[in-house]
């Protein structure tokens, strides 16, 4: 029987997930043994992950039970959840629960849950800069992450809490990139003023989160913040600029305008990048760039993205 350590990785087939398990698999001194949780172990995205090498086990972050075997004799575990695909910061705490017991049923030595701040500890429901939504959130993405840190804590898990960045992947699925306005000009928009944003490629926050399972116990109890890069929104379109090779604006919306886009999401959205905006010091300085290299040596910067990506980013017409 091999003695590798197991990391459990919920979401596996998804971005952060995968990340991690390809970061585990591609290990050259495989350390650990990946065994990737889906809904679906016959998925197309499940199958390449057994390809590769993974364990593929079936897992529901919605079922307790299923976590509890899906993380049965695992090392370390990677928490994830899914609020994109049911806006329901409720179902996150739930679903964070869920795991966080199942993590502690399992004995599992080292948790790393992928959080985010609770923002309404720095805009609290009754300050009007920004709306309250859904009656008890400020950015409901957010505050239910942050929330669900004390699950984890209080039934005394051994966790990393991993404070992600915005993807720049945002820019090619979530229709962030640069479009042409009525004048022709590409732009980017985005309600973040002058502030630095700090971004990621999604590939390397599974790529960090190996980084801290290798650190280990160093890491139990600490906060870890990543970025790739912290950008402006000027340096972002000089960037998209230099790619494309055509000018690229930086359309500065006021967070107002961006809630008032009425995509769903947008005033979740345009809270969290005001909340990105207005605390900009706080936002950045727990997510430092070469921390996140030192765990991660092959961390992209947003170039390093931008070129990587070329073929995904078409010149818009
Ligand atoms: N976009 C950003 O800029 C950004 C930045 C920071 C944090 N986040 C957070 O990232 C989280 C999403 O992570 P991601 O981007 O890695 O997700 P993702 O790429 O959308 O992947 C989701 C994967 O999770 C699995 N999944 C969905 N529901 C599940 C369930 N009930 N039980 C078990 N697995 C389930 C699915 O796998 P199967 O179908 O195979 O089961 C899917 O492949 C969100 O909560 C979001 O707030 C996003």
């Amino acid at each position: 029987m091999s003695e590798k350590k197991v990391i459990a990785v919920v979401g596996a087939t998804g971005a952060q997930g995968g990340g991690l398990v390809r970061a585990i698999l591609s290990d050259p001194d495989h350390p650990f043994v990946a065994r990737a949780i889906t809904r679906d172990v016959n998925s197309v995205k499940a199958k390449e992950l057994a390809a590769l090498g993974a364990e593929v086990v079936a897992g529901d972050v919605d079922d307790p039970e299923s976590l509890r075997r899906a993380f049965e004799g695992a090392y370390g575990a990677y928490c994830v959840t899914f609020f994109w695909d049911h806006f329901s910061p409720e179902k996150e705490l739930a679903q964070a629960r869920a795991m966080a017991e199942a993590a502690k049923d399992a004995g599992v030595k080292h948790v790393v849950w992928s959080t985010l701040e609770d923002t309404r500890k720095w805009v609290p429901l009754s300050d009007d800069r920004m709306p309250t939504l859904m009656e008890k959130y400020k950015v409901p993405h957010f505050d239910a992450k942050g929330e669900a840190d004390q699950i984890f804590t209080s039934l005394g898990v051994p966790t990393t809490f991993l404070l992600t960045s915005f993807y720049w992947d945002n820019f090619i699925g979530f229709g962030m990139g640069p479009a042409r306005g009525a004048d022709g000009k590409l732009a980017i928009t985005l309600p973040i003023g002058n502030a630095k944003l700090p971004g990621i490629a999604a590939e390397d926050i599974g790529r960090s989160a190996y980084g801290i399972f290798k650190k280990g116990a160093a890491l139990i109890g600490k906060r870890v913040g990543i970025a790739g890069d912290h950008l402006s929104g000027n340096e972002m379109a000089a960037a998209f600029a230099n790619l494309l090779g055509e000018e690229v604006r930086y359309n500065a919306v006021d967070p107002s305008v961006y809630r008032s886009f009425g995509f769903p999401g947008a005033d979740d959205l345009g809270n969290m990048f005001q909340f990105k905006r207005d605390f900009e010091d706080d936002f950045r300085s727990v997510r430092p760039v070469d921390e996140t290299r030192a765990l991660n040596p092959s961390l992209q910067s947003f170039s390093d993205w931008l070129r990587t990506n070329r073929e995904r980013i078409p010149l818009p017409a």
